[in-house]
């Protein structure tokens, strides 16, 4: 398996010119930072929606994409995100609230002053992208059972991650593509898999909201992909900057400036 020839287009890392690599390092060491944000993002967005703070857990995702059946986007957005905006006490008085129906004389006598001091910052409608919480009547429509992310949504999403994904994963790949790695099929495998799982992932976003554990599908989708994208980040840095020359390459260098005979 490793006796393999190289193809006369490889190029290993060792071979190329140094601004090359200084440009595929500083790329490297960009998109590992933009992954970083992305995972805060993540956890931020996800975990909690179960009631249960610490790490992103299967009903979290359930709740994401098909609601949770009963709490309203009012009651998972004071679980989930926005949760620190106010104090404790003042959130559970809000939650038993919403649970108890959501009725108008309370709000006007307790709730009214709780949201205008805590909410009204962000929430007073003049930003045309965040709910507009100012008054009842606004407030009603964020107080209905939750049915999860919308499919609109979805499809917002769905196209922002297929086109940002696809080129992180060409460009990682790209760069991926010069190291030398054995068997040549193992190789190809890590390049293609996280495009598997991106495609695996963006659809089971819609499966879930039919069948729950799809959103197992999700998470190892996720999961394939930062895989893929730690094995390939390590691997190409590695072989650029620290490990020798791999005999291969070596060899044919030494055949190309002295002839084969
Ligand atoms: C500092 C600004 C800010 C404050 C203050 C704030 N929010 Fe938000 N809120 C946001 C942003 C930004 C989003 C959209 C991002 C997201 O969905 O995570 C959001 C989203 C929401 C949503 C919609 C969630 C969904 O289902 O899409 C609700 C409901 C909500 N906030 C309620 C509240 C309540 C109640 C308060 C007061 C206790 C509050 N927010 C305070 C910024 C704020």
């Amino acid at each position: 398996m490793t006796d393999v020839p190289l193809h006369r287009h490889y190029r290993h890392y060792s071979e190329l010119p140094y601004s090359l690599r200084a440009l595929y390092t500083a790329v490297l060491v960009m998109l590992s930072l933009g992954y970083l944000f992305a995972l805060i993002y993540l956890f931020h967005t996800y975990a909690g929606r179960d009631g249960d703070p610490t790490g992103m857990s299967y009903q979290d995702l359930v709740i994401a994409y098909t609601g949770s059946g009963e709490a309203s986007r009012l009651e998972s957005a004071l679980r989930g995100p926005m949760s620190t905006m106010l104090p404790a006490d003042e959130l559970a008085s809000l939650i038993a609230w919403v649970q108890n129906g959501a009725e108008r004389p309370v709000y006007e006598m307790t709730i009214r002053p709780v949201l205008d001091e805590r909410c009204m910052t962000c929430h007073d409608g003049s930003n045309p992208h965040l709910v507009n919480l100012n008054g009842y009547d606004n407030l009603m429509k964020v107080t209905a059972q939750d049915t999860g992310t919308d499919i609109f949504t979805l499809v917002r999403v769905s196209h922002i991650h297929l086109f940002g994904l696809s080129f992180i994963f060409f460009i990682l790949g790209s760069i991926f593509s010069h190291a030398y790695v054995r068997p040549i099929w193992f190789k190809c495998t890590v390049v293609v898999m996280p495009f598997i799982a991106l495609m695996a992932d963006v659809s089971s976003w819609y499966f879930t909201k039919l069948y729950h554990p799809f959103a197992w599908v999700v998470m190892a989708a996720g999961a394939t992909m930062g895989l893929s994208f730690a094995f390939m980040w390590t691997v190409s840095m590695y072989q650029m900057w620290v490990s020798p020359k791999p005999a291969k390459v070596a060899e044919r260098e030494r055949i190309d400036s002295h002839g084969v005979g």
